[in-house]
């Protein structure tokens, strides 16, 4: 059946991969840098409209972005939008990437603390149930890796998920060996793990991913399908791809035709929808993302609904929490 507007307006969504740090407001942090005697840039309204076509010059402008916010209270804030914005859209349950080296401003407690009472606040006034992941940089040491995991075990909450790596694979070569004891660290702790490979790295980035840092996800996974072999086991293993198309036509791909989305699908890769960094994608909602993910790839309703149980299997929460979300799905195509 056609996909209406309509239907990706009421389906129910669930976000496993978009970065906090890329979903404030201009308008929230021109408040936030008056109260530091700041000005931004640019006028609000067009902070964001950068070049955002090489990766590393995009993740210089996430740092100057992420100054502007100077107390636990405002950051808080800033989570607690990111809650509300999205039960909007239904989205229902979301999981955000938060990068602790772009906030040099705050501790690594300090950082859980606000982003946890932000996402409380939020929920607690009908925003969308959001959990955190704590990314690593690609160019941090094995043992600050470390330390990130024993500060998370540390000051853990229920929102805290899961811990990442994100940031440019380029710059770096190869990270599994330097990362896998903090990965394993966390694994033993029942935190869970994703890694962003396959979007600035190849094929091999995937498999360090999985061999070496076992994660349970990939954010992006997409180059995995440039090797026939890998993109085999991606779907056999139904590893969770965590897919960004706007991203993707955006930083990574120059040809829209090169992108795999539809051969993903077809070799029965299990494919989440994501947004990735929508301040940066001209205020991208998950919404619009979905239409664009179905025309450019073809999608039927089916795979729509069956990317979003897909990202419920993939989340990093509790069987009850699955089970409801499970259930909104299933009423939602029953309602159909
Ligand atoms: N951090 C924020 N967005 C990112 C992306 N697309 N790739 C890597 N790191 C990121
Ligand atoms: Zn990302």
């Amino acid at each position: 059946m056609e996909i209406t507007p309509a239907f990706l307006a009421e389906l129910p969504k669930i976000e496993l991969h978009v970065h906090l740090e890329s979903t404030m407001p201009g308008e929230m942090l021109e408040r936030f840098a008056a109260r530091q005697g700041r000005r931004l840039p640019r006028p609000a309204a067009e902070l964001y409209h950068c070049s955002a076509e090489d990766l590393s010059d995009f993740l210089k402008f996430l740092d100057s972005i992420c100054a502007y916010v100077g107390t636990e209270e405002e950051l808080a804030e800033a989570a607690e939008h990111l809650s509300l914005s999205s039960r909007r859209e239904k989205i229902l349950y979301m999981e955000a990437i938060l990068n602790p080296t772009h906030w040099p401003q705050f501790t690594v407690p300090e950082l859980i603390r606000a982003v946890t009472a932000g996402f409380d606040r939020g929920q607690a006034a009908g925003g969308a149930d959001c959990r955190f992941i704590l990314s690593l940089s690609r160019t941090q040491t094995a043992a600050e890796a470390v330390a990130l995991v024993e500060a998370m075990k540390a000051h853990r909450t229920p929102r805290l998920a899961g811990l990442s790596i994100d940031g440019n694979e380029a710059l770096t070569g190869l990270t599994g060996q330097r990362f896998r004891p903090a990965f394993q660290a966390a694994g033993d702790a029942g935190f869970g793990r994703t890694v962003h490979a396959g979007e600035s790295s190849g094929p091999e980035g995937v498999r360090d991913a999985l061999d070496l840092l076992e994660a349970d996800r990939l954010d992006h996974g997409v180059r995995g399908a440039e090797d026939p072999a890998l993109l085999r086991r991606l779907a056999e293993e139904k590893v969770p791809l965590n897919v960004c198309l706007t991203s993707n036509l955006t930083l990574l791909y120059r040809r829209p035709e090169d992108h795999p989305l539809r051969r993903l699908l077809d070799a029965g890769a299990a494919v989440t929808l994501n947004r990735d960094d929508p301040t940066f994608l001209g205020g991208l909602t998950l919404t619009e993302e979905l239409g664009r993910a179905a025309s450019f790839a073809a999608m039927s309703r089916e795979e729509l609904l069956a990317c979003q149980r897909t990202a419920v299997r993939a989340a990093f929460c509790g069987e009850e929490t699955k089970a409801a979300l499970l259930a909104a799905l299933a009423e939602f195509e029953g309602c159909r």
